[in-house]
């Protein structure tokens, strides 16, 4: 059992430092807010967090790009068109820190592949708006009123530079063409998250109680099976 419980800590361990970014381990928002589900987006070192009630369609959204500068623009957008001009009808919600270091934040409806983002109205209300830049990471804070009954919205995010306090235009890398896809809001929540607290830090004194260190040697199996099978294969075979 020991042996068990050793081996399986190695593997999340190192787990751990194979995924140093992952939505749910980031739960330090500053409006104090915490998301029920989250997902990791697969290009520009992005994550959105969100609640969403259906019946209302209120979406309290946190969008969070990592390792940017303060001389880049990001923008989380909701396309109703769909994502085959991924860019054009985005709703989108702009930011980027101005020279004088105060946030700017806004909204912009994109209507061209030569847009400067001016700012406009979107589609849906949008309240809550604040964005906020700090560890070389912005996060756009937003709640938006989607139709009622909304349950699945295409996404859209974005970054590139700022010049002399204007948004430029953004590069055409592969990562920045691909940075779209499909969001199920209503997508369970992952189990793994507690909201508002980091539910991957064991509490020492409980887990010398037995069950509650089987609670958290399996616990620790199924996060290394999320993150870590191809590691046990390595170990293991
Ligand atoms: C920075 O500039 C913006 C726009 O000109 C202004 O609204 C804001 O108050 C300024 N912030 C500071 C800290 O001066
Ligand atoms: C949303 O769904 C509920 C429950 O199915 C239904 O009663 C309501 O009429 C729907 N609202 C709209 C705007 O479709
Ligand atoms: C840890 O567990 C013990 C026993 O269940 C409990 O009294 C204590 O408050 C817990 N500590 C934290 C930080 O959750």
């Amino acid at each position: 059992m020991l042996r068990f419980v050793l081996v399986f800590s190695l593997l999340f361990t190192l787990c751990l430092s194979s995924s140093a970014q992952t939505c749910s381990k980031f739960t330090s928002f500053s409006n104090n807010l915490a998301y029920s589900s989250c997902k990791d987006l697969p290009y520009l070192n992005s994550f959105i967090y969100w609640n969403y009630k259906s019946s209302s369609g209120s979406l309290q959204i946190a969008y969070r790009h990592a390792r940017i500068t303060a001389s880049n623009w990001l923008a989380w957008a909701i396309n109703p068109v769909g994502l085959q001009s991924a860019m054009i009808g985005a709703q989108s919600l702009v930011a980027f820190q101005l020279s004088n270091g105060s946030m700017r934040v806004y909204t912009s409806q994109i209507t061209s592949y030569t847009t400067t983002m001016p700012e406009d109205k979107l589609k849906y209300d949008v309240s809550e708006l604040k964005a906020t830049y700090a560890n070389a990471e912005i996060i756009i804070y937003a709640t938006l009123t989607l139709p009622s009954n909304t349950t699945t919205i295409n996404q859209v995010w974005q970054d590139g530079p700022v010049s002399n306090d204007n948004p430029e235009a953004h590069s055409l890398a592969t990562a920045n063409t691909n940075s779209k896809g499909t969001l199920d809001l209503t997508s369970s929540p992952d189990p793994s998250r507690q909201p508002g607290t980091n539910s991957v830090t064991p509490n020492v004194s409980a887990s010398r109680s037995s069950g509650r260190m089987l609670t958290w040697v399996l616990l620790r199996f199924w996060l290394t099976m999320l993150c870590g099978w191809k590691l046990i294969h390595v170990m293991l075979f």
